[in-house]
């Protein structure tokens, strides 16, 4: 929820993108791979520093939100309707569990007594009672404010009112906070953020605090002692440009991801309809190796059968939620303008995960070469792929590489089968 300024921004610097790609030229034949950086792959020097520890986020956060596919209409019950939704369709028992309100369910004023007030036409009930009927399906719920006098819709801001705010979302039983950037006075983000998670400790109750200054003050840099994600981009759009835009702006901050603490390069915008299969499969996959929050941004009540699969592949879940918890990065981009990418990240068990990615419109040859991935020459893996649910070989050293369609992206596990340190 961008002012409609850095909207028109963001719009510009795209729409420039956009063109550059659609003035290339794809060479067919595969192009040397040169390495990203030249430190180590999985550089985690950053990992688990500055951490907040009020225990959650062990684990990236998984749920709804309600903003990519509703924005502003949303109330009662649409929210309860999601939860009874992400219940039947079993996406509940896969981890989806925080139900998060975005923007628009309080009034224009707060009430005689200060206080933010839901909207009485949307939420008549009020958030205390959609937070009973989320708590007794076992599902969490979230809240959404904003670290400046008003939110981006124009509600009131919790900025100058942070105990007061966060004693009341822990009254109503609040397990969830997204906290916003609009109408921030120009005060520096590490300024407006602490206070907040201040106000949330003083609770006691234990409510998972999510940042969102946009990655405008290098949040990696200072957040993890402060919130348990931080959003590190501007907002997303339903778009393959601005998906891939946000992954690579996200991979910057690899190695200050960790578990109690994590990048957030915004909600899911699988099944919104503004991407193809192929596309909306590489979305998932890349924000599952990136140690990403999932956060499901569509109509859970009403979705297709090639986004429930996308959503609910519970093997691309497991790399996500995989309890070692480094951040997977991209490790290596042909110089074929960069079309073949692999995107590759350590698993607990000794195991890699690895993705390999076409960026392009044609369809290219994606090579994962040892080196890169940190694998000894001599390491022979097998080879799992996510999406095929699929033991695809044994006995693989050296390199592995497939062929992929437009914008598509395949996933894998190696298994290492003789010992050799990824770390
Ligand atoms: C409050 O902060 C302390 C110190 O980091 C932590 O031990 C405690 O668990 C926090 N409590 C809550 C409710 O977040
Ligand atoms: C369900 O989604 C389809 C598109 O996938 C749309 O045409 C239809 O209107 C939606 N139905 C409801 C009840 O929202």
């Amino acid at each position: 929820m961008t002012s409609s300024s850095s909207l028109f921004l963001l719009f510009l610097s795209l729409s420039s993108i956009s063109l550059s790609l659609s003035s290339r030229i794809y060479p067919l034949i595969e192009e040397p791979i040169k390495p990203v950086s030249r430190i180590s792959p999985f550089d985690t020097s950053n990992y688990g520093k500055l951490q907040l520890n009020n225990g959650l986020a062990r684990t990236p956060q998984m749920g709804w939100n309600s903003w990519n596919f509703f924005a502003c209409n949303i109330n009662e019950k649409v929210i309860k309707e999601t939860a009874d939704a992400l219940i039947s369709t079993g996406l509940a028992d896969l981890g989806y569990i925080y139900v998060n309100i975005d923007d628009c369910w309080h009034s224009l004023l707060r009430n005689l007594k200060g206080e933010l007030k839901p909207d009485p036409k949307t939420f008549p009930s009020g958030i205390k009672a959609v937070a009973d009927y989320i708590h007794s399906k076992g599902l969490k719920l979230g809240i959404y404010s904003d670290a400046g006098i008003f939110t981006c819709q124009v509600r009131p801001g919790s900025l100058y009112h942070e105990n007061d705010d966060a004693e009341l979302f822990a009254s109503w039983g609040v397990d969830y906070l997204k906290y916003d950037n609009c109408f921030n006075l120009g005060i520096k983000p590490e300024e407006r953020y602490p206070p907040m998670r201040d106000a949330l400790n003083s609770t006691g109750h234990s409510i998972f605090y999510s940042i969102c200054e946009w990655g405008v003050d290098d949040p990696a840099l200072w957040a993890g002692s402060v919130g348990n994600s931080w959003r590190t981009t501007d907002d997303i759009s339903d778009t393959w440009v601005s998906m891939t835009t946000i992954a690579d702006l996200n991979d910057k901050w690899a190695s200050y991801a960790g578990p109690g603490g994590w990048n957030d390069p915004d909600m899911l915008e699988v099944g919104n309809g503004g991407m193809t299969y192929q596309e909306y499969r590489a979305h998932f996959s890349i924000w599952a190796l990136m140690k990403a929050p999932l956060l499901i941004g569509c109509d859970v009540r009403n979705m297709t059968a090639e986004t429930f699969e996308i959503l609910s592949n519970e093997e691309v879940i497991a790399v996500n939620q995989d309890p070692l918890g480094v951040q997977g990065r991209k490790v290596s981009v042909a110089e074929n303008e960069g079309c073949s990418q692999v995107w590759a990240g350590p698993l607990s068990g000794n195991q890699l995960v690895v993705a390999l990615w076409n960026r392009c419109s044609q369809s290219v040859t994606v090579t994962a070469k040892w080196g890169v991935l940190g694998l000894d020459e001599s390491t022979s893996v097998s080879v799992r792929d996510l999406w095929k649910h699929e033991n695809l070989a044994e006995n693989v050293a050296g390199s592995f590489g497939a062929r992929l369609d437009s914008h598509d992206c395949k996933m894998y596990i190696f298994t290492p089968a003789t010992y050799s340190s990824v770390m």
